[in-house]
């Protein structure tokens, strides 16, 4: 993950969500990174330096005219040792300051002085953030670059419901991911990933569908955006949420999921094909409820369209998209399974991985896979995380595309 090794700072501005920033720290070193924090003196009325100090092992920083430990002009230093700087929770008065260029405090100082990328997180009340001053203020600072994330809507301090809840970690950490990212080995392209197993109607209430989660291809599209792509995640059924900094198109069927990937394979650089697609529907799903009987049922399937043969197929013609990438979910003759695969959908890399192992492949975290190349290359990677197969695969892809 892009979050290991990287300098964020930590902007901490004085509103009651402040004490969720502890966490959003916290969880930052625990992926690696190193934080240092600045508060705002209104910040520390809220929430202890001592707890941003124990959290990151570094001295927390209030105020601009604080002695240091050595001669350095801290928003100076801060500043220039920043790959990112987040402000989480930003309130109305800082992000007003950062509009206009105030440096009052240790904070909008080193704000100002920061050439790094700057993420707010907004958190106030739901008039405070609907007043035109505050939208002006944030229109500017989005004129300038700054990423906004959230406010979410819901329950506010004041007990009212609105806009203005401080957005949640996972968003405000996968906006860092994909700051960080944005110069990275992938900057530029366009990605088309496909993911989860699709669903083929029986009758309104029944469907055949097949055991894929729609992790891996998930994990694809997180790490495509943190190598700075554009990322296209065409989804079927999954109880996943929704990936941050990509654009989303839900799929139910084999057939809309080939209109989708077709629809969008010209204006693709990289295309995953990482999905589960049905290769049979059942023929003309029944209108209403199937009733049972004392008979046996017998149900008559017919073909659905092979998404990655008819992309091949476009290709000759466009010779976009640039890679395609399958994958090969086997239960036995992996490697000649997949070569076979890799052969007639004309692929540039095919993902084999073995499904009748519990520890890898369908509905669990963890997947074993080989790489295979039209020259005969095979690569095998260890068990790993779906998230750190899915990097290691993209890293491959970006170093064959030089
Ligand atoms: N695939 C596709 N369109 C289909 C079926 C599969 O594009 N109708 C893609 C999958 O997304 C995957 C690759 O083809 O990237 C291999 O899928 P898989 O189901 O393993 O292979 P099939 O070609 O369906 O062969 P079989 O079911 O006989 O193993």
């Amino acid at each position: 993950m892009n979050l290991q090794g990287a300098h964020i700072l930590l902007g901490v501005t004085g509103g009651i969500a402040a004490y969720k920033a502890a966490d959003l720290c916290s969880k930052l070193v625990q992926a690696g990174a190193q934080v240092q924090v600045v508060m705002t003196p209104g910040a520390a009325h809220f929430i202890a330096p001592l707890t941003f100090q124990t959290l990151t092992a570094h001295p927390v920083s209030v105020d601009t005219f604080q002695l240091l430990r050595d001669t350095d002009m801290a928003h100076i230093s801060l500043s220039a040792w920043a790959h990112i700087l987040v402000i989480v929770p930003a309130t109305a008065n800082t992000i007003a300051k950062l509009a206009h260029g105030l440096a009052d405090n240790l904070l909008t100082s080193t704000a100002l002085a920061c050439p790094a990328p700057l993420i707010i997180a907004p958190a106030m009340d739901a008039d405070m953030w609907a007043h035109p001053a505050t939208q002006q203020n944030i229109a500017t600072l989005h004129s300038r670059g700054a990423i906004q994330v959230g406010p979410a809507q819901g329950r506010l301090a004041s007990g009212r419901v609105g806009a203005g809840r401080l957005a949640s970690n996972a968003e405000i950490i996968a906006a860092i991911r994909q700051a960080l990212g944005r110069t990275g080995k992938l900057a530029g392209k366009r990605v088309l990933v496909t993911a989860g197993g699709t669903r083929e109607p029986l009758d309104p209430v029944r469907h055949i569908s097949n055991r894929s989660s729609g992790k891996m291809g998930y994990a694809m599209a997180e790490a495509a955006r943190d190598f700075g792509a554009q990322v296209t995640l065409v989804s079927a059924s999954t109880g996943l949420a929704p990936v941050y900094g990509i654009q989303m198109v839900s799929v139910q069927t084999a057939q809309e999921m080939y209109a989708a990937v077709l629809q969008r394979v010209a204006e693709t650089d990289l295309l995953v094909m990482a999905a589960a697609v049905a290769d049979y529907r059942p023929k003309g799903a029944a209108a209403q409820k199937i009733k049972k009987a004392d008979d046996d049922l017998t149900l008559e399937l017919e073909r659905t369209p092979d998404i990655l043969m008819a992309v091949a197929q476009r290709r000759q013609e466009t010779h976009h998209p640039a890679f395609v990438v399958g994958f090969a979910a086997e239960t036995e003759n992996l490697l000649a399974n997949a070569a076979s695969k890799l052969a007639s959908k004309h692929l540039d890399l095919i993902v084999a991985n073995d499904v009748s192992s519990s520890d890898s492949g369908f509905d669990v975290d963890q997947n074993r896979v080989i790489l295979l190349r039209p020259d005969g290359a095979q690569e095998p990677l260890p068990l790993l995380q779906k998230t750190e197969v899915a990097e290691r695969i993209l890293e491959r892809i970006a170093e064959w595309w030089r």
